[in-house]
């Protein structure tokens, strides 16, 4: 089949690859010439397991252009990918998606299907449908269809040929043949709904697990006050079924694209209809207050950051990838750096997008954040250590350096990432999430 993937980002970029692995010639369009011309000189813009290599793999099948008018004309499959940034107001902006909407309705000269797989609010599939009808230049068929989808950073190209289920939102069942043509070569549950219902099952979906990780980061801090562990509690709650045992690792609160818009898109969607969504309002409130827990840990140490070296290890929002996008290192590094810290941080893959976002920013005093690739030297001397990011490098550090390399030897991990008695045996003063450490 030939497809067209609007946007280059994490959702389209992958799923073209992942489409032309399965044998289909896809042609991937973007507005953003340096990115395109990168495609095209076989590099990835963005970091994600096994996606540069299956570029190269598959080659011969993908074609990276800005040229829409040439990639709509003839495909048989649009895939809309283009972004949906999070306004001001907590909607989500739609002006890419309704520009590609324009575009494939002055371009496609085919019958074809439009899969709507950016995460849109509710109706706008039927939106899309009614640009397309209004704008189109050849009198030919065009289906819109939603397609939520469900891959995570980090495991993005194993997500996507491996999904965990396909949910196709159609109108009619012409429409509903050619998405399964191509669906039906994954191994996964198939479900066909109207096209709400599908662009609701990608929001509920979202927000039922940033629910989870609120619910579990607020029975972290009880646990706190009354002496309990959360990570066993989450243990034995995850051996029932009806809960599961993923998404109960308290932290620092949820980050990325993802999370903090949809949860605060739906939000806005239910409040445009006169409803309140009581459940997610409080997960997107105690998830403000989480990402300032490390914050008030070290507190009990020190009074002011005023003066004092601060190690970070992390920056990204989670591990596996080198996006910042609502990272805690944003909230948590300019506070520091406000008070007059030195901030001395370590990451494997984020600080050069870090670096771009600092100088961007408004953020005052990053003349004083030195980067490092070595967490041995990103602790030495340092009065105090945070933990934002669970890398691998960052489990497996051997504790005792902490004692060894800082000038005061106070780990306050938002990520749980060791085991208390070791630290407490390297002699490291450490505060965790939901734990009992200062007995
Ligand atoms: C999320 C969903 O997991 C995907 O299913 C969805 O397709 C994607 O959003 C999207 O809408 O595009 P992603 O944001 O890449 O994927 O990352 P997650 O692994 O879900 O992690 C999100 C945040 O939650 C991270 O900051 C992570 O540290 C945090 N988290 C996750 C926890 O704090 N505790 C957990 O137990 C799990």
């Amino acid at each position: 089949m030939k497809i067209a993937v609007a946007g280059t980002g994490y959702v389209g970029l992958v799923t073209a690859v992942c489409m032309a692995e399965k044998g289909h010639e896809v042609t991937c369009v973007d507005v953003d010439e340096n990115k395109i011309n990168m495609l095209k000189a076989g590099a990835s813009p963005i970091y994600e397991r096994y996606l540069q290599e299956m570029m190269v793999c598959n080659d011969e099948r993908l074609t990276y252009t800005t040229d829409y008018r040439n990639a709509y004309k003839s495909a048989n499959l649009i895939i809309i990918a283009v972004g949906t940034p999070e306004k001001k107001d907590g909607s989500a902006n739609l002006t890419y998606v309704y520009n590609v909407a324009k575009e494939i309705a002055e371009s496609a000269e085919n019958e074809c299907v439009v899969l709507v797989k950016s995460t849109v609010p509710i109706g706008t599939s039927d939106k899309v449908e009614k640009i397309i009808d209004e704008n189109k230049r050849h009198d030919v068929r065009i289906d819109v269809a939603s397609n939520p989808e469900f891959l995570a950073q980090g495991t993005a190209v194993t997500d996507t040929l491996n999904p965990s289920r396909i949910i196709i939102g159609v109108q009619n069942e012409i429409a509903e043949k050619v998405i399964r043509t191509i669906f039906e070569e994954f191994d996964a549950p198939i479900l066909v709904t109207d096209r709400r219902s599908a662009e609701m099952v990608k929001y509920a979906s979202n927000d039922f697990l940033a629910l989870k990780i609120s619910y579990i980061n607020e029975i972290a801090n009880l646990c706190e006050i009354i002496g309990a562990d959360v990570q066993d509690v989450a243990k034995g709650m995850g051996f029932d079924p009806r809960i599961g045992n993923k998404f109960l690792s308290a932290g620092i609160g949820y980050g990325g694209s993802c999370f903090p818009k949809d949860t605060k898109a739906l939000h806005w969607l239910a409040n445009m209809n006169d409803y309140e969504l009581k459940t997610v309002k409080a997960a997107i409130e105690v998830n403000e207050q989480q990402k300032l827990k490390l914050i008030k840990k070290a507190r009990k140490y020190y009074d002011t950051f005023q003066g004092l070296t601060v190690s970070i290890l992390g920056l990204t929002f989670k591990p596996g990838t080198d996006d910042l996008r609502e990272a805690p290192s944003l909230v948590n590094i300019p506070i520091l750096l406000e008070e007059g810290a030195r901030v001395k941080a370590f990451d494997p893959v984020g600080i050069e997008n870090f670096k771009r976002l600092m100088e961007r920013s408004d953020v005052s005093g990053i003349n004083r954040i030195e980067y490092y690739e070595s967490i041995d030297e990103t602790i030495r001397g340092t009065d105090v250590c945070f933990i934002l990011t669970e890398w691998d490098d960052v489990k497996n550090y051997d504790a005792v350096n902490f004692r060894k390399f800082m000038k005061t030897a106070i780990v306050i991990d938002g990520r749980n990432c060791y085991e208390i008695s070791l630290m407490k045996a390297a002699g490291v003063e450490y505060c965790c999430i939901g734990r009992q450490t200062l007995k």
